[in-house]
């Protein structure tokens, strides 16, 4: 392999540190949420904010979105890196994850999480399949701000966590990269 072969070579995007939500849905009265970083704003025209969302259909919350069309982006504090391993490591198909920690409600009735630095209520108008993701675009719905919180961003959500949590994450990051693989195969074949 010559060292231009972009094999060799680490990837631009790792140097990228996305903000850390945790996304949540409800769909006949089953409620979840998932950690998720591959979210952006997707328009600059005031007064209709949108954002995409890039979702895995492997995830238990992308079944109560699949349904409700709709779901809540809590924006997660600096200081909120603890919730990273219950909303990204584990799955709504095995435990609750928001029992107790509902705090609020989004109008459309979307869980809230407390001491975030806000939220935003969105509702799906476009999606691509690229195989192993679906990449939505959404319209914000309703949203707030509460003031004097800076945002948690994925490398410090990894940094700030217990060595052996932080493995795991890594590891889980490992696993579902080999499951899309395979997905994005079948896709584009
Ligand atoms: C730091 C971090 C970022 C993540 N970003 C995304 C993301 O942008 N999109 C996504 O679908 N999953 C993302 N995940 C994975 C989900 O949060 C994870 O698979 C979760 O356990 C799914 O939970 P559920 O099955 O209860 O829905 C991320 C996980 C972590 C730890």
């Amino acid at each position: 392999m010559s060292s231009s072969d972009p094999a060799n070579q680490a990837s631009v995007f790792s140097l990228t540190n996305h903000e850390v939500y945790v996304l949540t849905s409800t769909w006949d009265g089953r409620e979840n949420g998932q950690i998720a970083t591959w979210v952006l704003p997707a328009t600059l025209v005031e007064g209709t904010p949108r954002i995409v969302a890039i979702l895995s259909p492997q995830n238990f919350t992308h079944g109560l979105i699949v349904k409700s069309r709709s779901f809540a982006l809590n924006l997660l504090a600096e200081e909120q890196y603890d919730l990273v391993p219950l909303f990204g490591l584990t799955s709504g198909r095995d435990i609750l994850k928001l029992d107790g920690l509902v705090n609020s409600r989004t109008p459309a009735g979307f869980p809230l999480l407390a001491n975030t630095c806000g939220w935003a209520e969105c509702r799906i108008v476009s999606e691509i399949d690229s195989g192993d993701r679906i990449i939505y675009l959404a319209d914000v719905t309703a949203q707030k701000v509460y003031e004097g919180k800076k945002p948690l961003h994925k490398h410090d959500a990894f940094l700030k966590q217990p060595q052996d949590i932080r493995l795991l994450l890594e590891e889980k990051h490992r696993n579902d990269g080999m499951r899309d693989a395979a997905l994005m195969r079948q896709f584009t074949a």
